[in-house]
């Protein structure tokens, strides 16, 4: 059973760090159904953010709710089983199992089935079945049996993104998603993505660079500057707007 779409907001969210305000009083809402796309210069509090919401970093201030419960105080992985899924830099992969069994424990996570159920699950044909779907859809089928920290960069961020879908969480965080792919490897996670975005019941964010790709999938653009939200709107509004051409697109474009 499917996981109830749920609304991500952030109230006041800030953490400082020393004197250094990365984050500063942040209030958004993202709701299911909606890709929004965070962008800004680097440096200017995307990650932090992303960290604040998944629960990596705690918050000097500030609040974070999903779907209308306040998660503020809930540690990283509590907040992963309320339905928050965020495709970390490789570091979310069992690196000495195979891609397959990557796969197959993010499903039986997903499904609440405990890992001393490992041999009985291991057999159990369906779940192999749907963990070679996922491994379909992230072009690693072929790849299945090999042993995770043995495959190439760009193939273990294919794996992150398919273990994350085979979570299925309510909210999907991606940060540079396509960073250090090569450009052959690229379209696999943005059709990924696409994908995602239309189900149409999930709550997507995107920490993207490339504004081609930010143009093109998103629903919604928020701009982070020096901490603080700088522009939040539609695409094409936020795109024209003087904070993204002079402090972003000034550079980007
Ligand atoms: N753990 C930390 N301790 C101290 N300062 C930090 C820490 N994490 C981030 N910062 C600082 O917070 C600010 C925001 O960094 P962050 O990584 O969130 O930027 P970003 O928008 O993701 O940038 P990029 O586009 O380069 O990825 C930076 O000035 C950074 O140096
Ligand atoms: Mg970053």
């Amino acid at each position: 059973m499917r996981a109830a779409p749920a609304t991500l907001e952030t109230i006041d969210l800030t953490i400082r760090f020393g004197g250094h305000v990365a984050v500063d009083r942040v209030s958004c809402a993202f709701e299911p159904g909606t890709l929004t796309a965070i962008v800004g210069p680097n440096g200017a509090g995307k990650t932090t953010y992303f960290n604040l919401i998944s629960g990596q970093l705690e918050a000097s201030a500030g609040r974070v709710r999903l779907g209308g419960e306040d998660i503020t105080a809930l540690p990283a992985p509590l907040r992963t089983r309320r339905g928050l899924g965020r495709a970390f830099q490789l570091t979310n992969l069992f690196p000495n199992l195979s891609v397959q069994e990557n796969v197959r424990l993010a499903i039986q996570a997903r499904r609440g089935i405990g890992l001393n159920f490992w041999s009985i699950a291991s057999r159990d044909r369906a779940l192999v079945d749907e963990a070679d779907a996922v491994l379909e859809r992230v072009a690693l089928a072929e790849k299945r049996f090999q042993i995770a920290s043995s495959l190439p960069h760009g193939d273990q961020r294919k794996l992150e993104v398919g273990v994350l879908i085979a979570l299925d969480p309510r909210v999907y965080m991606f940060d540079e998603p396509t960073a250090g792919m090569s450009v052959d490897e690229v379209p696999v996670i943005l059709d990924l993505i696409r994908e995602i975005r239309a189900d149409r019941s999930r709550t997507v964010l995107l920490v993207e660079h490339k504004m081609d790709v930010v143009r093109e999938l998103s629903d919604r653009i928020i701009v982070l500057h020096n901490g603080r939200l700088a522009a939040d709107g539609e695409p094409a509004d936020v795109i024209a707007s003087p904070v993204v051409q002079q402090a972003y697109l000034g550079v980007e474009a």
